[in-house]
This record gives C-alpha cells, structure tokens and sequence, in this order.
C-alpha cells in the first residue's frame, strides 16, 4: 500500500519538499505519496488530526506552523525540545513522534558536502531567533573550539547561553563587540532573517577569514547581501542553505521511511548560481 506523507505550511506555494521526497522515493524503490497542503491559519490540530485519520504517516511541518506542530507532539526528541520547534512527524497509532532536524541538516551540509569540519574551529552564529536556536545543538555536538552567538538584541543571545552551556562551550557579544574585537571565525552563519528582506546585519568585514566558510541560511537568493559582503572580503567558500534544505529532508526521509537517500543529485537540481 502506497504511504502517504505531505508537507505543512501557509503560504506554501513555494515549497521544494514534494520535489525532493518524491526524488527520494523513486531512488531508494519506497512506495509513497507526498502531497502539499495550505493548513488554515487557526486549524493546525483539525487539519492533522484529518490528514492522520485518512491513513497519513508523517509531516513535514514549515512556517508558520512549527510551534503548533511541537505543542501537537506526544513524543519530542531532545533536539525538539531544546530547538523549541518541530519540523517533521511521525504517526503511529495514538503517538506522534517528533523531531527537528533543520540543525543536523546545516551541520551535515556544512560537514559532509562542502567537507568543512568544524571540530576545533571557530564558529560565530548571527541571529539569536528560531532558526539559530535549532541550529545550536548538532553545532555544539560539532565540537568547535569557540561558538559566539551575536544577535541584534544581545539579551536574546545570553539566553541561548545561559540554555545550552550544558552541551559545550558557548558565549554571547552584541555587534559592537564583535566590531570592537580582532577575532576572527573560520565559519560564519547567517542564521538571521535580514536576507529575506535584502538587509544586512550589522556584522563588521574583520571577522571574516579568507580560508573560511561564509554560509547563509536563506537559499534560493543568488549572493544575499551577507555573502556579497562575505565575497567582498575575500573569502572563498560560500554556501547557502540549500543543501540544508535537502539535508534536513533526508534526514526526515531516512526517520519515515529506514532508508537514507543520496542527497547530492537532487541539491544540484535545486542549487541557484551564487552570482
Ligand atoms: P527565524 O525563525 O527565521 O529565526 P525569528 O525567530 O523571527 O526568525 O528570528 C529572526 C532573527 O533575525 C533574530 O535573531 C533577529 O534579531 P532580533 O532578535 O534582534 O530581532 C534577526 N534579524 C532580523 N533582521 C535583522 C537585521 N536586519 N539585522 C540583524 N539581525 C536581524
């Protein structure tokens, strides 16, 4: 019997997932169904108590619905928990399994496919909202030698601090310390959302290493004004998020299904030039 998956979203027009998973599905031989759907604004729990009552088996959950999905959840994985947010369920019988695995998919791009470890390394993270807070734990279970996470509104930085300095070696600054210091990183990560509007945080040229990694979240923009400040600099590697996009999905896929998928053929697919 053919398995039936979707994604959840409003808006959702623009979703890569049914894309990918049914890629993923002819290449491993799973016999699934993966559909789209527009969940109502105030109707997440309706809207999925339907989608499980007609015999689906798991979600893929996307703005603005993550929060609901994570208070739906009977069972969280640690990574949900801390990450406050769920990007993908599992139904079986009365539970439903969540996880989120928009970090591991960052960490497993950054590691695996552009071949940058970050054991040891210095990593600076600009943002302190949900997308950074997903991305802390599999950055942590990384091992750098340094994770300072900036954001515009400090105290929210100290609080993803004062949150995980159980799981490694963490610190908070605002921009102007960063500005005011001569660090250096070996990779920097735009977790903010300024990009989706074309803005810029505020983060100085200096911190940038020429042999390192610029990588910006947002995917599918061409050089975002992060990474055009990034190329500017010099520095070599640059990456957006799409191959975390693809990560996370496979990640999602491997969880549903017992079979990890090859991810490579699909992020060229979706890969837009960085110029
Ligand atoms: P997301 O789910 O994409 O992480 P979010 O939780 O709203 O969205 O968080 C957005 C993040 O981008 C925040 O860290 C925000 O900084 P503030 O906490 O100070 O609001 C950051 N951000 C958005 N626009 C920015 C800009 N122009 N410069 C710097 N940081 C910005």
């Amino acid at each position: 019997m053919t398995d039936k998956y979707a994604v959840i979203g409003n808006p959702i027009g623009h979703t890569k997932s049914p894309l990918i998973h049914s890629t993923f599905a002819r290449q491993t031989g799973q016999d699934i169904a993966y559909g789209v759907i527009e969940g109502p604004l105030d109707g997440f729990c309706q809207t999925v108590d339907s989608f499980r009552a007609a015999g689906g088996c798991g979600l893929n959950v996307t703005a603005p619905f993550k929060l609901d999905a994570f208070a739906y959840a009977t069972d969280l994985t640690e990574q949900a928990q801390l990450a406050g947010a769920v990007n993908a369920l599992k139904f079986e019988g009365d539970q439903v399994f969540a996880q989120n695995f928009d970090g591991i998919g960052l960490t497993r791009d950054i590691v695996h496919n552009l071949g940058f470890p970050m054991q040891g390394k210095r990593v600076l993270l600009l943002g302190a909202g949900g997308a950074a807070r997903g991305a802390l734990l599999p950055i942590l279970a990384q091992q750098p030698a340094k994770l300072l996470i900036v954001n515009r509104t400090e105290s929210k930085a100290h609080a993803l601090v004062a949150q995980f300095s159980n799981f490694g070696e963490l610190a908070a600054a605002s921009y102007p310390e960063l500005s005011a210091s001569p660090e250096t990183f070996d990779v920097v990560i735009n977790a903010t959302s300024a990009s989706l509007r074309g803005e810029l945080p505020p983060v100085h040229t200096d911190v940038l290493s020429p042999d390192g990694l610029a990588y910006e979240l947002v995917y599918g923009k061409g050089l975002t004004p992060f990474l055009r400040l990034a190329q500017g600099t010099g520095v070599r590697r640059l990456a957006d998020g799409v191959g975390m996009l693809v990560e996370q999905a496979a990640e999602a896929f491997a969880w549903w299904r017992g079979v990890r998928p090859d991810t490579r053929t699909v992020i060229t697919t979706l890969t837009v030039p960085l110029v």
